[in-house]
């Protein structure tokens, strides 16, 4: 089938790569020139496993134009995948994606299918279908949710849980089935509201367990229980799993922040007041700044103290710094008048022209970021991180404080080779 996604960005880069891998024939419309450079020579501006070696195997099925202009030819089925960043109110910002269904009804001349994948508030698909209908044009619109994460987004697109899809008449649901039927997963046909629903309440509630084991772990703290003894104890049961109760910072990236403040706002704009969901926000904000408060009990005052920060992306895997919980930390070290040396494995020389302050140095390895350092922070899971030999901080650190803000160290080892361990819940 021959389609055009627009936008090349994690969603719909991700997506038309791996379409064009089951033999689907796809154009690629990406506005930014220095995108659309790298990605006509195959390489991915995204630093995602799998991605690049697809773009070069399916090249052939694959085309990046700069403008729908440029590569519409008759194609009927649409993929619109451009971004919601958060508006300034907490409600998700769509000019884009309104700009791009604009520029559609623009070139569209036949029936089609017009899928939306990027991540819009419940009602969004329903308005875009008024949209169509009142220019009298024949285009089914279709919601058609991702669930990919950063790091394991080819993994996740071509193995997905489920396929959610959208759609309020057979045409539709029989076009999406044909495109996607070389995957095996359970297929969720619903209505467009339910679609965009079903998106924003799973990336909710998994924003929910974070926050909720997070609060366990802050209560573990002040009891002497082990909130990894109690996770442990707790995922036997079936209903509860193991699965996103990994206690720490908090939870960052381009997706939780902004759903969950979108979500609150849908519910405002719905005269509801969504508690959970205000309380996970709240929780997740104050959580970022555990290792600090943590820090402070056991040094006092952080001013002039060297701290290490190891790790600045929201996660390990990822090159993405944004709502990254390492920034605000970074951040909130510098207002306490605190020295910061920083080590990423990616993100260093983006977080350089970010981020840049007189007390901050970017360090080029983990022995340098702990040279002197009066603490060490553990802000990203990344394996050299979690690797590091215990000789490593006595023989850099001027003392050996470690405050593990994702509990990934090896504690029992770091304690007996005398580390002075914290992590997040647990010691
Ligand atoms: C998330 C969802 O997991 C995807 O299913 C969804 O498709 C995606 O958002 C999206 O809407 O596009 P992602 O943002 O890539 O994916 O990251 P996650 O792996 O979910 O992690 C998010 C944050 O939660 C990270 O900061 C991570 O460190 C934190 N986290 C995760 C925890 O603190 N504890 C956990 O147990 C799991």
């Amino acid at each position: 089938m021959k389609l055009i996604v627009i936008g090349a960005g994690y969603v719909g880069l991700v997506t038309g790569v791996c379409l064009a891998s089951k033999g689907h024939k796809v154009t690629i419309v990406e506005r930014s020139k220095e995108r659309l450079d790298l990605l006509k020579r195959d390489v991915s501006p995204i630093y995602e496993p799998g991605l690049e070696e697809l773009m070069k195997r399916f090249h052939n099925n694959i085309a990046f134009v700069s403008n729908l202009s440029d590569g519409y030819s008759g194609q009927n089925i649409f993929f619109l995948c451009v971004g919601t960043p958060q508006a300034p109110d907490g409600s998700a910002d769509l000019q884009d994606v309104y700009d791009s269904v604009e520029s559609i009804l623009k070139y569209c001349k036949e029936e089609s299918l017009l899928v939306i994948k990027s991540t819009v508030p419940v009602g969004t698909n329903n308005s875009i279908q008024e949209m169509v209908a009142q220019r009298r044009k024949k285009i089914h619109v279709v919601s058609n949710p991702e669930f990919l994460q950063q790091g394991k987004a080819v993994l996740n697109t071509l193995y997905p849980s489920r396929l959610v899809i959208g759609a309020e008449d057979e045409y539709s649901i029989g076009v999406m089935k044909e495109l996607y039927k070389d995957f095996n997963c359970p297929t969720v046909c619903v209505n467009r509201a339910s679609a965009e629903m079903i998106k924003y309440a799973s990336n909710n509630y998994l924003a929910l367990k974070i926050s909720y084991i997070n609060e366990v772990a802050n209560l573990c703290d002040k009891t002497g229980a082990d909130v990894m003894d109690v996770v442990k104890g707790m995922s036997f049961d079936k209903r509860i799993g193991s699965d996103f109760l990994q206690p720490g910072i908090g939870f960052g990236g381009s997706c939780f922040p902004k759903d969950t403040k979108a979500l609150l706002h849908v519910a405002k704009e719905h005269g509801m007041e969504f508690k959970t969901i205000q309380s996970l926000i709240e929780i997740n904000e104050d959580q970022k700044y555990k290792l600090i408060e943590k820090a402070e009990k056991k040094l006092g005052n952080l001013c002039d103290k060297r701290i290490a920060v190891l790790g600045l992306t929201f996660k390990a895997g990822t090159d993405d710094v944004r709502e990254s919980p390492a920034i605000a930390i970074v951040k909130r070290l510098i207002e306490c008048g605190a020295e910061v040396n920083a080590w990423d494995k990616m993100a260093i020389e983006v977080c350089k022209k970010k981020l840049n302050h007189e007390k901050i140095t970017y360090c080029n390895s983990i022995e340098e970021c702990l040279k002197d350092a009066d603490a060490c922070f553990i802000t990203t899971e990344w394996t050299d991180i979690v690797n590091v030999d215990a000789e490593v901080f006595l023989n850099y650190m001027k003392t050996p404080f470690v405050f593990d803000g994702k509990n990934c160290l090896n504690r029992e080892y770091l304690k007996t080779h005398g580390i002075i361990y914290e992590g997040i819940g647990c010691r």
